[in-house]
């Protein structure tokens, strides 16, 4: 059996959950729009052709915001192509994923389609082949109310009142060299600032998202950053951060680990900002937009990946990197999720990358239904109960070896508490896949009266930790009730399953 002792102080506080945390991103490739979120025709699809079946999984994921249409999609993307009747937009080649994109859907549908997932909109704009004048263009064509050409056109379009899109991403991935229209720091940094001011003069109120580095691993990162920053500080509000993590063969014990990657990467680009911001003089700070994250496996032999697709020649939305999660992964993913939390004070913003079919915890089949993948779990449940403020966590935990991240904790968690409701909630992960943990909580400042909900996400009786939920055999992995849970006074007591993640919501009075 392993041990952990975890305390918390309901006084030592990191800061609010910042709800934009449990985000999502839809972009034009494979089939994240074209039969995922919408399919005319399908016999749950609306009017709109927006499927309700895949809608009702999205409203229970407990999306806050979703990133749109990119990804690297909307470097080469003309956002006038997706406007007004649909018989008339263009059909064009994306070269991104190497498909042909009919332009049925744009930016009214996924506004449409927003409202009823009760979802905020993240719009990117195209860096890439564009600039400053497509820029401002698109936001007065969304945002400005009316009497002047773009805004009465998207009125003619069918939406009288203005999108009112707050949050936006400068580009996407600028500093990849496989991003259409890459760019040097330099380069970008210059463009992301004059688009950004462009962008605010025709609406002030923009929160805008430059581009930081693709992943940590860039032989440009850090640099990038303080580059970019020193161009954009005054104009910009966030800093993007984007990861994907695998388990390597025959590393399992790294890729449980890949969260304290997810540490280290936050923490180095809050030291650049803030280094960038004293360099500067400025007084405000920039946050952190961590808006692709996520378990990806890129096995470029598959024949969803990029590479085979790409051989394939010009498709419409062909079946691009869709992942099938086990347990393993989302118990990782509960991991990343949780070390967001803890970062609340800064990171401000994450998506995971991405809503459905595309590495993405919802799938669904054109004429077929939809489902909810493992990773949809530990989302949904972080998405639900984490409210109110995020607490400081001491976690002494016994240990285990892995190749990449050394001694790293067994046990891995977050906690939050909604002094409204009384309610402190645990989200713990057991990275041992042999022992059950035993943890110790003890409540600084509170009492516990009793626990009110108590799950975990383990792997079923009987099956192995590679398990899947899948069109074939269903869903096999969820959320179960978590018995061994007790709490009495300033202590709780639990014991995690082995290769697990849990959630444990506590009811308190001040104690
Ligand atoms: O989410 C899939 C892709 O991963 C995105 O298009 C890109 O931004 C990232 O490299």
């Amino acid at each position: 059996m392993a041990r952990a002792r975890i305390v918390i102080d309901r006084d030592f506080t990191i800061g609010e959950v910042p709800r934009r945390l449990f985000g999502s991103f839809v972009e034009h490739m494979g089939r994240c729009v074209y039969s995922g979120i919408y399919e005319p025709g399908h016999p749950e699809a609306d009017e709109a052709g927006f499927r309700q079946d895949v809608l009702k999984l999205v409203r229970e994921l407990g999306a806050t915001v979703v990133r749109y249409p990119g990804g690297n999609f909307v470097s080469g993307y003309n956002w006038e192509d997706g406007m007004g009747p649909v018989e008339q937009r263009p059909r064009r080649l994306d070269g991104a994923w190497h498909t042909v994109e009919t332009n049925v859907f744009g930016l009214h549908e996924f506004v449409d389609w927003s409202r009823q997932a009760g979802v905020e909109i993240m719009e990117a704009i195209n860096l890439g082949t564009r600039g400053v004048d497509a820029a401002r263009e698109l936001v007065e064509y969304a945002n400005h109310p009316g009497g002047t050409y773009l805004s009465d056109l998207r009125a003619a379009n069918g939406h009288k009142d203005p999108f009112a899109i707050k949050l936006w991403c400068l580009g996407n991935e600028m500093d990849g060299p496989w991003q259409i229209g890459h760019k040097t720091a330099d380069e970008y940094g210059r463009l992301a600032q004059e688009a950004a001011k462009a962008m605010r003069l025709v609406d002030p109120s923009l929160e805008l998202v430059a581009c930081g580095s693709s992943n940590a691993h860039m032989p440009t990162f850090g640099a990038w950053e303080q580059t970019v920053l020193a161009h954009t500080y005054d104009q910009v509000d966030y800093i993007s951060l984007h990861a994907y993590y695998q388990e390597e063969a025959g590393d399992v014990g790294s890729f449980l680990a890949s969260a304290r990657d997810m540490d280290q990467f936050i923490e180095s680009v809050v030291a650049t900002a803030d280094a960038v911001r004293a360099r500067g003089k400025h007084s405000k700070h920039i946050n952190l937009s961590f808006d692709e994250w996520n378990v990806w496996y890129s096995r470029p032999g598959d024949a969803d990946s990029p590479e085979q697709v790409g051989n394939l020649g010009w498709r419409e939305h062909p079946r691009v990197i869709e992942d099938e999660y086990n347990v393993t992964d989302a118990v990782v993913v509960g991991t990343f999720l949780n070390s967001l939390l803890r970062h609340g004070d800064r990171v401000k913003i994450a998506n995971q990358a991405q809503l459905v079919n595309v590495i993405a915890p919802i799938r669904s089949e054109a004429g077929g239904p939809a489902w909810r993948q493992t990773i949809f779990w530990p989302f949904a449940r972080m998405a639900e109960l984490a409210t109110g403020q995020i607490l400081q966590l001491t976690i002494e935990s016994d240990r285990y070896t892995n190749a990449r991240f050394g001694d790293t904790d067994l046990v891995d968690g977050a906690a939050t508490f909604n002094e409204e409701t009384g309610r402190v909630v645990f989200f713990l992960a057991n990275r041992s896949l042999e022992e059950a943990a035993d943890v110790e909580l003890t409540l600084r400042g509170l009492d516990a009266v009793r626990v009110t909900r108590a799950e975990v996400l383990r792997t079923p009786a009987g099956q192995d930790r590679f398990t899947t939920n899948n069109l074939a055999r269903g869903e096999h992995v969820g959320m179960t009730p978590l018995r061994d849970v007790t709490a009495g006074g300033q202590e709780v007591r639990v014991s995690l399953p082995a290769l697990s993640w849990s959630v444990i919501e506590i009811e308190t009075r001040l104690g």
